[in-house]
């Protein structure tokens, strides 16, 4: 089984459910308030753990019962934590979810210590970047740490794959032609391509990445599926389960791009990886929370 390395942030998530979005100038009696392990990169991670894959994450916690939650929560499914570096100087990240009847939400986040993930950092974990198979990045630490760590994989010959969220807009053009996979959402790809996110225009978007350096392209269509492009010019629309309750949205996204990655990581082929990707998220939706919501394999039925 190949190796997996997650460089990408932790937070603790406060969780409120809302009977609808807020509005400005609008107070609203919440039903409760929930703390659950999250962030989008120790999200990927304890995926990977759940999932049956080797990985190892590098983030940062502050020095506070928070981060040690989130470290314990990691090493309970196998995630080796060796790596996360535990800051005086701030707080464990944070972020804001509010879940509306729909599952949809909307997310706010306070990065504390995830600003320590730094270039640096990295540096001094550069036999990770050697020994690593996969490297798993998104966008909710330092730019310049994941450009750092995506230019240093790629030159090792691993596999990087970037999943744009949050998204970013003006990403260097450079960071491309690293990447053996990108997998935007619907926002996340009109944030790449600087236009509205069309559905006819799916293959075209993906061509244009491809031009700019993406060897594949994974687009995840949330209740319409997936659209895959792969290197050789192959297409695959994944279509998503219509049955699926779905009763929070949290982690789909980062559980899709960790279950992709375990697959891989197993020798399946990717449209196979992008199915499991797809069973995995399926599951992933129909339960609230972050880190809670995520299967173990044996739940997936593989
Ligand atoms: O993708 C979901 C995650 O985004 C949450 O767990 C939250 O912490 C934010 O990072």
């Amino acid at each position: 089984m190949k190796r997996l390395f997650v460089i990408g942030s932790m937070n603790m998530d406060f969780v409120t459910h809302l009977p609808h979005a807020l509005r400005p100038g609008e107070t609203l009696l919440a039903r409760d308030l929930e703390l659950v392990p999250g962030g989008k990169g120790a999200n990927q991670a304890y995926a990977m753990g759940k999932l049956g894959g080797s990985a190892v994450m590098l983030g940062a916690v502050g020095a506070d019962l928070h981060g040690q939650h989130l470290v314990e929560n990691l090493r309970s499914v196998g995630v080796d934590t060796g790596p996360v570096r535990r800051t005086e100087d701030s707080p464990t990240g944070m972020a804001v979810i509010s879940v509306l009847p729909d599952g949809d939400n909307s997310i706010l986040v306070l990065p504390g210590a995830n600003a320590q993930v730094t270039p640096d950092y990295v540096q001094a974990h550069h036999h990770l970047l050697e020994e690593c198979d996969i490297l798993v990045l998104q966008l909710e630490i330092p730019l310049e740490t994941v450009m750092y760590a995506a230019r240093e994989a790629y030159r090792l010959g691993k596999q990087v794959i970037l999943d744009p969220a949050p998204a970013v807009e003006g990403l260097p053009e450079e960071l491309f032609q690293w990447l053996y996979l990108v997998k935007p959402n619907e926002t996340e790809l009109s944030v790449l391509m600087g236009h509205p996110f069309d559905p006819a225009a799916l293959r075209q978007d993906a061509l244009a990445l491809q031009a700019r350096g993406v060897k594949n392209v994974l687009v995840t269509l949330g209740g319409a599926g997936s659209y895959l492009l792969q290197e050789d010019g192959t297409e695959r629309r994944l279509p998503a389960d219509s049955t699926v309750q779905v009763v929070d949205t949290t982690a789909a996204g980062d559980s899709f791009v960790a279950a992709l990655a375990v697959a891989l990581s197993q020798g399946k082929p990717l449209d196979q990886a992008a199915e499991f990707a797809a069973r995995v998220s399926d599951i992933v939706v129909t339960r609230p929370g972050a880190q809670t919501s995520i299967p173990s394999r044996e739940e997936v039925g593989l």
